[in-house]
């Protein structure tokens, strides 16, 4: 029932986009990584913090994926993603994401960690 709840809050807050003012304002990003964000906002922000400013119930994936970090690289952040850490309360997301999803979500955490993406809802890539 947690994730359902989420899912509407998000859909609620997405819906705007695709007006020409959501187009127009906000971080520029490609569409894997904008993709990226979409999940990140539906699975993991209320845990990680909206925007992946980080949030004390877990990990802060900005100095986690950032380089040096434990999940700087895609292949051990969608492990992590895919399977979990159940123990420590990261919930396993194979069932729920694809490969591609996760991949997206990585380039967008990425980002954000690399301090190429700011924090805010980006700019929808023109299509
Ligand atoms: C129910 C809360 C919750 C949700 C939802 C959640 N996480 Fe986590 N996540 C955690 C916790 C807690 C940890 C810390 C686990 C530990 O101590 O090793 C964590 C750890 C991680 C790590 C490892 C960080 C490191 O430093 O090793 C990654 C990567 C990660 N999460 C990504 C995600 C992504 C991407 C999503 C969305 C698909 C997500 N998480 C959703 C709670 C959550």
């Amino acid at each position: 029932m947690r994730i359902h709840a989420g899912l509407i809050a998000v859909g609620a807050a997405i819906a705007p986009l695709g007006t020409s003012d959501a187009q127009d304002k906000g971080p520029r990003v490609s569409a894997k990584e904008y993709e990226g964000w979409r999940q990140y906002s539906v699975h993991c922000a209320r845990c990680h913090g909206q925007d992946v400013v980080g949030n004390p119930v877990a990990a802060n994936l900005l100095e986690s994926a950032r380089k040096g970090g434990p999940v700087a690289g895609m292949e051990a952040f969608t492990t992590v993603v895919a399977e979990g850490r159940l123990d420590k309360g990261m919930p396993a997301f194979k069932q729920t994401t694809s490969p591609e999803q996760r991949e997206a979500m990585y380039a967008y955490v990425k980002g954000r960690a690399d301090k190429r993406i700011p924090a805010g809802r980006p700019s929808a890539p023109p299509s």
